[in-house]
């Protein structure tokens, strides 16, 4: 099984993936706007055990996550949203939807700075709510009333994203310390001083014969008889 970033090629292959599974469905358009505007966002799953016969064949695509970042957040806060999620029903109860939701999440915060983010789901959704609330901690915001087509109401959940934000930030906290701790051993970088040899025409510098400089006269300094050419007389010899 392969998680990618959704491609446009994909998308006829992930509304399939849609219609089969889900009363929400969306026009091509939809999909692409989300794939262009915040391409780090939306995911398939592959299965690989089933490889296209031909460079023409589509990908097997089994699962897919929809989302995008709210883009006039109402309370000022950047977050994301999962606009669709959903498996077949042959590849189910396998992680990959826990494993789409994390990979959107991470990209949430690294790319696009996301405090936390947000989804609608079915009140009587079993499945999808204990994904949610018990696997990937969401929490159930409010009800919103009738939200659905036909009359459903909506749990409107929420996941704090900060544990993903203390996670970059211990990354690269390691990472720092790892780079220091390569310096020290290898005595790199200490001073950050330049030690390469000059090069080009710099380098050509100490090779080339030293200019001497000398004062010369110019304009009015030059008296007029400097200036012109003499023709030496011979001296009348008296
Ligand atoms: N019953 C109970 N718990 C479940 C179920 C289920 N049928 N499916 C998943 N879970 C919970 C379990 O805690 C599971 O962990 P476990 O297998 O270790 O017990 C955990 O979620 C992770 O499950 P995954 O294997 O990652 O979930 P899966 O890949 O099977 O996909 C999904 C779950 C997306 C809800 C799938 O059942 C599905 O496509 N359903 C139809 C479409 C749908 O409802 N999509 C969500 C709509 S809301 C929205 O789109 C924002």
């Amino acid at each position: 099984m392969d998680i990618v970033m959704l491609h446009p090629s994909h998308i006829p292959h992930v509304q399939t993936c849609n219609i089969t599974n889900l009363p929400e469905n969306y026009f091509a358009k939809y999909y692409l706007y989300h794939a262009l505007t915040w391409p780090q966002l939306s995911y398939v799953a592959i299965d690989l055990s089933k490889p296209p016969k031909s460079p023409h064949d589509p990908p097997k695509i089994v699962g897919y996550v929809l989302a995008k970042m709210e883009e006039e957040p109402l309370d000022g806060i950047p977050h994301g949203h999962i606009t669709s999620l959903s498996v077949m029903r042959t590849h189910r109860r396998l992680g990959l939807a826990e494993k789409l939701m994390r990979q959107s999440q991470k990209a949430m915060v690294e790319t696009f700075g996301a405090k936390y983010v947000s989804l609608h789901v079915r009140v009587s959704n079993k499945a999808a709510l204990r994904l949610y609330k018990d696997t990937l901690q969401f929490e159930v915001e409010k009800v919103e009333s009738k939200y659905y087509a036909d009359g459903e109401d909506a749990y409107s959940m929420k996941q704090n994203l900060d544990f993903i934000w203390d996670g970059v930030k211990k990354e690269e906290a390691l990472y720092k310390k790892d780079d220091k701790k390569g310096d020290a051993e290898t005595g790199e970088g200490a001073g950050d001083e330049d030690e390469g040899d000059p090069v080009g025409d710099e380098g050509q510098e100490d090779k080339k014969p030293k200019e001497v400089m000398r004062k010369v006269k110019i304009g009015r300094a030059l008296g007029v008889s400097d200036l012109v050419e003499k023709v030496e007389q011979p001296k009348a010899s008296s």
